[in-house]
């Protein structure tokens, strides 16, 4: 008998609904998964990366997959059109990095990576999205987990979820995490949670549910009721990290916190620049403050009374300089808010 979920993907132990941060590439890079895991996020996933680029070495590729032990438990997703040479690129990841999952993608849904019949595209050809599956579950050593992340289908007129994920199941996956929404609707309209929990209730493998798991009462939903063995929280969690220590409150009473406050959003957003600073593009980017700007801009979102903190953002030139103008921002406006 196969070993259970359970035992080797022990964030679906009994009673236990891990708390994923959905892969987001450009935005879920090695530093902003430092910061979601300080606030609580449980498994993440790597921003996708293509098979040829790390089978080809293309530079910068094999960075973007960096991840560090602080992370786990963490899966590198791959994507690709080809068994074969999916099956490659996953023996190499193993090899060089050990996650403790590898994660496939079939929901991309933007034109070049359908056009090259990669993403989303496989749900329109299942026989090669199952092939693929089985080829890197050959090529992974038998103790590493294969897990997927798919969408509802590719219309509305072609959900294919349920039979996808029978077809990845009998090849191997051992999670799956679909995301409710079609090709056709992009991130657009709600995710069709109903979808989900059909496949979820016909499957022995964990299913996550995702797409706008944002509101308390589907969250809820998702812990309580639904066949569904955690949730993966996306775009609900940029410029705010700290949803996932949120949820996890809501779900062990019911309360549900406010945001954190000043003087905690001005530590994160410290933290924030030094791990941009230590990260394979602030090594690349020196001592240049501008790219990370909009990155730590977006911690601010939501803050009353952030005006300054935005000017001292713009103003740092070198990371000496934002952190002074920080901490002066932070007392001035702790001051400010104590004698409010
Ligand atoms: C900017 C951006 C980049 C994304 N990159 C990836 C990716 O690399 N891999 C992946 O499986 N999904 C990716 N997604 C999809 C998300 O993981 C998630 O499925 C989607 O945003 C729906 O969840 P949400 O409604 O909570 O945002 C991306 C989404 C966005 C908005």
């Amino acid at each position: 008998m196969s070993p259970s979920a359970d035992s080797r993907l022990p964030w679906f132990g009994e009673d236990l609904f891990p708390l994923y941060l959905a892969p987001m590439a450009g935005f879920t890079d090695l530093p902003y998964r430092h910061l979601c895991k300080r606030f609580g996020a449980e498994v993440m996933v790597s921003e996708f990366v293509m098979c040829e680029g790390l089978l080809r070495e293309v530079p910068g590729v094999w960075e973007t997959i960096e991840f560090t032990d602080y992370q786990r438990p963490l899966g590198v997703q791959i994507f690709g059109a080809e068994p074969r040479r999916m099956g490659e690129a996953a023996r190499l990841i193993e090899d060089r990095l050990r996650p403790d999952f590898l994660d496939l993608n079939f929901g991309c849904p933007s034109e070049k990576v359908t056009r090259a019949e990669a993403g989303c595209s496989l749900l329109k050809n299942l026989p090669r999205l199952a092939a693929i599956a089985a080829a890197v579950r050959e090529a992974l050593p038998p103790e590493r987990p294969l897990t997927a992340k798919i969408r509802i289908g590719w219309d509305a007129e072609s959900l294919v979820a349920g039979e996808a994920a029978r077809l990845l199941e009998e090849a191997g996956v051992e999670a799956l995490a679909i995301h409710g929404r079609t090709r056709v609707q992009g991130y657009k309209g709600d995710a069709d949670m109903g979808v989900i929990e059909e496949v979820a209730a016909e499957r022995t493998i964990p299913v996550v549910a995702n797409g706008s798991v944002e509101d308390w009462e589907r969250i809820r939903w998702l812990a309580e009721e639904s066949s569904c063995r955690g949730a993966m929280i996306g775009r609900a969690a940029l410029g705010n990290p700290w949803i996932f220590r949120r949820i996890r409150h809501f779900l062990d009473t019911g309360e549900v916190l406010p945001p954190p406050g000043l003087s905690e959003r001005v530590d994160a957003l410290l933290f924030y620049a030094r791990e941009l600073r230590e990260s394979p593009l602030g090594r690349q980017r020196g001592e240049s403050l501008g790219w990370m700007r909009p990155k730590l801009k977006s911690l601010l979102k939501d803050l009353p009374h952030s005006r300054r903190a935005r000017a001292a953002l713009d103003r740092a030139e070198t990371f000496r300089e934002l952190d002074d103008l920080l901490r002066t921002w932070a007392e001035g406006a702790a001051a400010t808010a104590d004698a409010a």
